[in-house]
């Protein structure tokens, strides 16, 4: 089996909620962090290790999902699933059960990992990706015995272990996956009405199936504003960009599109100037700024700035979503 027979399943049907302004009309993976929007990294990486195949799962806003995958990664060979309602995780996954057959490798739409894939690929066993956390209340927890899962419990309220689960999963044989997923749409089973994945793999457990936790290197969620930005910082840190923008001080690390214009300004450290994006006296760090935006006579820092909003004035922190406009008139403040 190699890496070319892995099929990568990733469910981007969300709304987004906890992003709100930006996701009422972007869907969230197509938010920019660091140089690209979400999902880009996502689709990068899973090129990057080998996989040509794609399943994506969509659903709210996922037109424009498709436009921009269809664009940007011809390369790979893209098969859509729709999800009309987004009815939990477990419920998405089990949509693609007749679009997927042979190894599969699932990747969360809205979380950029560092791991090395081939770890999960070459496998001899099903594996899931783990992380120590200092609070694993909120996440969905494993123990292990003899280097097999023994247990899954999600959101337990106290953990007996702090290994939490981190958005990869790998199964060298799709139907034993679709199968307790079947066994947990049948029953009905939901939790917070939603069908819970974690709940199809804690089945899967419970019957004796063996899957292998692989703890990985770093974990890097893009669901809500403070760990967007908390991501953008790391991926400017690592990827090192050196943009240059005449007559203005860039303090790195920063990416900035080569198609923004960027004017009498001071940019960084950590931030994002997306494509057209018009920078103008101001002085931007740790922000993103998304395409086309403009921005002008502004101090902003922890500050998310959505697709063509325009932004003119002097307060410092801003979350202002798509075509947005505020101005604040300097005499008045
Ligand atoms: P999240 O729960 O983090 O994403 O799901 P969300 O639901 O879009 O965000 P909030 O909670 O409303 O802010 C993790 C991944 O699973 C996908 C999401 O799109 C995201 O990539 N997902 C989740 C689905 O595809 N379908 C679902 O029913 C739920």
């Amino acid at each position: 089996m190699t890496k070319k027979d892995f099929t990568a399943v990733v469910p981007v049907a969300g709304a987004g909620t906890r992003l709100r302004p930006h996701t009422y009309t972007y869907p969230k993976v197509l938010l920019t962090v660091g140089d690209k929007p979400i999902i880009g990294h996502i689709l990068d990486d899973l090129h990057g290790a080998g996989i040509r195949k794609v399943c994506m799962v969509v659903g709210y806003l996922g037109d424009k999902i498709r436009d921009y995958v269809s664009r940007q990664y011809a390369h790979l060979d893209v098969t859509y699933v729709e999800q009309p309602e987004p009815k939990g995780l477990g419920h998405a996954i089990w949509l693609t059960r007749r679009s997927v057959a042979g190894p599969v490798l699932v990747m969360l739409g809205d979380t950029i990992l560092d791991a090395d894939l081939s770890k999960f690929m070459g496998s001899k066993d099903d594996c899931i990706a783990v992380k120590e956390v200092a609070d694993p209340r909120r996440f969905g927890v494993v123990e292990t015995k003899g280097g097999y899962i023994s247990a899954m419990v999600e959101k337990p309220e106290r953990p007996r272990s702090n290994l939490a689960i981190v958005g990869i999963y790998s199964f060298l044989n799709s139907m034993s996956l679709y199968n307790a997923l079947q066994r947990l749409v049948d029953s009905g089973r939901t939790t917070k009405g939603e069908v819970q994945f974690t709940d199809a793999l804690a089945g899967m457990v419970k019957a004796g199936h063996r899957i292998r936790p692989v703890p990985i290197e770093g974990w890097y969620d893009c669901g809500k504003p403070e760990t967007l930005l908390e991501t953008n910082r790391h991926i400017l840190g690592r990827k090192k960009f050196s943009p240059k923008a005449k007559g203005c001080l860039v303090v790195p690390p920063v990416y900035i599109s080569p198609t923004a214009e960027v004017t009498n300004s001071i940019v960084g450290p950590f931030a994002s100037i997306g494509d057209g994006a018009k920078i103008d006296s101001s002085i931007i760090s740790d922000s993103i700024v998304n395409e086309n935006a403009a921005i002008s006579n502004m101090t902003l820092s922890g500050s998310l700035i959505g697709p063509s909003a325009v932004v003119a004035g002097s307060r410092d922190q801003l979350n202002v979503g798509e075509n947005s406009e505020v101005r604040f008139d300097r005499s008045s403040c």
